[in-house]
Parts: structure tokens; C-alpha cells; sequence
């Protein structure tokens, strides 16, 4: 079996898996199942002031069947006092030595009142900080979490005020509420952040109840925006750590959060170069045990991978992510239909006529059945009908020889410049 434990830029754990700032780990009670139940680490639910909440917060989107394919809230950070919560973290810091503890913070952006926060904490013993400059409502309004997350100054200069005093790593959590996450992400490693971590919510909002005309949540039938998380932002957070881990001016451990609830979701967040993830919405939807299957599954995972250890997979994956203009425009695949696997649905005929390059045949074969057949010198390889196909292998998406060599845009944009000099534009193609 394989060795799970990572070091999380400094901080070790015993697996990759921590659960993130949130509702399950509001408490100690709860921050103490969750290790039990097989959690390496927990980012306890933000603390700071004031102490308040509404009611309702949560909202979610079910699409398709699926319950929770998305989630939003309005909640705001702990409405615990805080010493109740450095008791509780003092206490299960205690019972789990050898398990993560980072301690979430939000203050004012105000030097001292940072380094109090930082000290007192620090205090009882946690493994490290993340500094919540991510949640989108509510704090926001009063120019903290994702109003400060907004101006990398802020959270340059933030992070370089935590950094004076603390003694355990820094770890910066990115909004993604932004236009370029790299952004931020630089000015948080120029002040100092020890790692980052991404993404929080999403700004949303999740419906409009249509008989009541209330939004969804409402609080007394006003409402207001709130974060998106869960399976639905997931390929958002997978772009945005790719993002900032191709980056080299970032370079610091990134610790991957945004709809992971599949120890399939943790590998394709560690190839893409998170050195640990976060859960919450799986964990909200599914309770704390869910860790077990992921364990399960990473560990079996890495067995038939011939990995001694799971972080011989960070970041794997990095360098197959790239630019549009560095892609070969000359590669090319096309659709071949498996008769023997196809049922005749003609999903994959209505999606290339309607939507792509009317390129499907329905024929019928010697038996005198009904077939589908593309015509693969029309086909443009956009892979639609194997997308909305419903039977599993009946269309492969094949690469041909086309005898073409490669040429990206950007390379082609050479030679026509003639930086390359030696090519003509009708040899660029
Ligand atoms: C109800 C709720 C409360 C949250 N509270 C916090 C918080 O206090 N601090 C924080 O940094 N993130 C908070 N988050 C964001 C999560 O930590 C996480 O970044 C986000 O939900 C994406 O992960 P997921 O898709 O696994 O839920 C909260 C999320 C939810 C759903
Ligand atoms: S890959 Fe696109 S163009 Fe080719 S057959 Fe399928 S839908 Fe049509
Ligand atoms: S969508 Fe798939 S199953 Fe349906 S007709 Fe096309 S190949 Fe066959």
C-alpha cells in the first residue's frame, strides 16, 4: 500500500485529504468524527468577528436527477465566541497530535488587528493559518474576505502583516471571483504566503422561487448573492490551480478545493498540481465517511500505478496544460461508430446535423438494419456525438495520420511574420 502522508509546505499530515472552512468544522465534536472517520486534516470554520448569521443560508441547484450538483450559501464566518473555539481546537489538538489543524482567519484589514488574531491562535497550538480572503458575502460588504481578495495589494500587504508574527506556515485562500487568479496568487507569494489555496465560493445566485418570486434562499423574502461550490464549479477550481501551478512566479504548494467528491477528483487535482485538496460540499451532502471510499480508491489507485507515494503524483499533469496557440492545429481525430455497440438513439445524427458538420449517414447495411456511418473526410473531430452519445463505446474518437507536421498558431504566426524567415506564407498552410 502506498505512503499517503504529505508535507504540505511544512505542515505534515497523514493524508492529503482535509476537510475545508466550513460548516463540518464548526466544533471540535465535529472536527473530531472527521478524523476518526479517516480525515487527515481540518481547516477550522473562519474565525473572527462579529459573531452573527442568517436564516435560511443554504440553497442548492439539482440538475438532471442529481441532488446538489451545486451549492450556494449566504453564511457568514464562525458565530462562535472565539475562545469556544480555541478551547475546542486546544482540546482536539490534544486527542489528534499527529493530525492537521489550520486555523481560518478574518479580520479588518488593520496590522494589529492581524498580528492579535495571529498570536492568539498560534497560542494553542494549530499547524498553520489560512488567511480567508475568499467569501464573497456578507464580510465582503464590510471590506474584508473577498473585498480584500479583490485587490492583491490588500492581500500582499495582509499576508506581509501576518508574516511579522507568525510561526507556523502561511497558507493564502484565493477568491475566484476574479478576472486572473495568478494575479492575486503572485501578490500573496510577494507578501510572503507560505502557500495558497483555491478556490472559495463562486459568486451566485441559486434560483427564483417562480410561485412566490422569492430568491432561493431568502432571508424574511429578501435575498441576496451568495458563493457557488460543489460538482458544478469543480472544472472552474481545476483551471484556476492549473493556473497558478504552471505559473512560475506563484511556485509555492497549492492546496486544491472547489467540488472534489471523488478520490478520482483528489488525482486530478494533485496531476494538477495541488499538493493536498479540501473538501466541503461532498462532506455537507454526504457526511464524513465519504473519506473512506476516497482512500480506498486513491490507495488502489496508486497500487496499479506502481507509486510508493501519493505525492509522486503533484503535478504530473502540469505540463500538458498550455496555450490555445501552442496546440497543433494539425492534429486530427474523427468519429467511427461501433455498430455492434450503438442503439440506434440517433442522438449522435440529430447532434452533427444540428449542431456541428452534418456529417453522420444513416444508412442501412447489408442485413438490411438500420447504421449510422461518418463520413470521415467531413468530420472536424469536435467530439459532440460521442458527448451526447448514451451507450458506452459506441463511438471512439480516433486519430488519424494526416501526414501533415505539426504547427501550432503561434508557430505559424512566426513564419508568416517571418521571424522564422525561411518560410513563405504558403508554406505556413
Ligand atoms: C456553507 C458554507 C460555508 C462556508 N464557510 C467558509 C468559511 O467560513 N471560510 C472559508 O474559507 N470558506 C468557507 N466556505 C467555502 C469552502 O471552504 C470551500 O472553499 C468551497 O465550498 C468550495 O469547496 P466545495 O466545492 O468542496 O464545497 C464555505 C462553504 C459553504 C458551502
Ligand atoms: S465529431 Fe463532430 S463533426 Fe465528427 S461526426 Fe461527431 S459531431 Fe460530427
Ligand atoms: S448516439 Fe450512440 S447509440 Fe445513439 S445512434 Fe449514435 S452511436 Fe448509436
Amino acid at each position: 500500500m502506498a505512503d499517503l502522508s504529505i508535507d504540505f509546505a511544512g505542515i505534515k499530515s497523514p493524508n492529503p485529504f482535509w476537510l475545508a472552512s466550513a460548516p463540518p468544522t464548526n466544533t471540535g465534536y465535529q472536527v473530531q468524527r472527521a478524523f476518526e472517520a479517516g480525515w487527515g486534516g481540518a481547516v477550522w470554520k473562519t474565525l473572527g468577528e462579529p459573531v452573527i448569521n442568517t436564516s435560511a443560508r443554504f440553497a442548492a441547484v439539482h440538475f438532471g436527477g442529481q441532488r446538489v450538483a451545486g451549492f450556494n450559501n449566504i453564511e457568514l464566518i464562525t458565530d462562535r465566541p472565539l475562545e469556544v473555539n480555541l478551547k475546542e481546537i486546544y482540546e482536539t489538538k490534544r486527542r489528534f497530535p499527529h493530525h492537521t489543524i489550520i486555523a481560518s482567519l478574518m479580520v479588518e484589514p488593520k496590522r494589529e488587528k492581524w498580528h492579535e488574531i495571529v498570536k492568539r491562535v498560534e497560542a494553542i497550538g494549530v499547524d498553520g493559518l489560512e488567511l480567508n480572503f475568499g467569501c464573497p458575502h456578507g464580510m465582503a460588504e464590510r471590506g474584508m474576505g473577498a473585498a480584500s481578495g479583490q485587490q492583491p495589494d490588500l492581500v500582499q500587504a495582509q499576508t506581509a502583516w501576518v508574516k511579522e508574527v507568525a510561526t507556523t506556515p502561511v497558507i493564502v485562500k484565493l477568491t475566484p471571483n476574479i478576472t486572473d487568479i495568478t494575479v492575486v496568487a503572485r501578490h500573496a507569494v510577494k507578501g510572503g504566503a507560505d502557500a495558497i489555496s483555491l478556490i472559495n465560493t463562486i459568486n451566485s445566485l441559486a434560483g427564483v422561487d417562480i410561485h412566490s418570486w422569492n430568491t432561493i434562499p431568502n432571508v424574511g423574502g429578501q435575498g441576496a448573492h451568495g458563493g457557488y461550490c460543489g460538482p458544478a464549479v469543480k472544472p472552474i477550481a481545476l483551471s484556476m490551480v492549473a493556473e497558478c501551478a504552471r505559473d512560475r512566479e506563484v511556485g509555492v504548494p497549492i492546496s486544491g478545493i472547489g467540488g472534489i467528491s471523488t478520490w478520482q477528483d483528489v488525482v486530478e487535482f494533485m496531476l494538477m498540481g495541488s499538493t493536498g485538496i479540501q473538501v466541503c460540499t461532498a462532506v455537507m451532502h454526504h457526511g464524513f465517511r465519504i473519506v473512506e471510499e476516497m482512500i480506498d480508491g486513491l490507495n488502489h489507485y496508486l497500487d496499479e500505478k506502481g507509486l510508493a507515494s501519493v505525492t509522486e503524483l503533484i503535478g504530473k499533469s502540469v505540463p500538458k496544460y498550455s496555450n490555445w496557440g501552442d496546440l497543433d492545429l494539425n492534429y486530427q481525430v474523427v468519429a467511427r461508430i461501433n455498430e455492434e455497440n450503438c442503439i440506434n438513439c440517433n442522438k449522435c445524427h440529430i447532434a452533427c446535423e444540428d449542431a456541428s458538420h452534418q456529417c453522420i449517414d444513416m444508412l442501412t447495411n447489408a442485413e438490411g438494419k438500420a447504421i449510422l456511418q461518418v463520413r470521415e473526410e467531413d468530420c472536424v473531430g469536435c467530439n459532440l456525438c460521442s458527448i451526447v452519445c448514451p451507450a458506452d463505446r459506441a463511438i471512439d474518437m480516433i486519430a488519424l495520420d494526416n501526414g501533415a507536421a505539426p504547427m501550432s498558431w503561434n508557430q505559424r504566426s512566426r513564419i508568416i511574420s517571418g521571424v522564422n524567415g525561411a518560410y513563405s506564407e504558403a508554406e505556413a498552410g
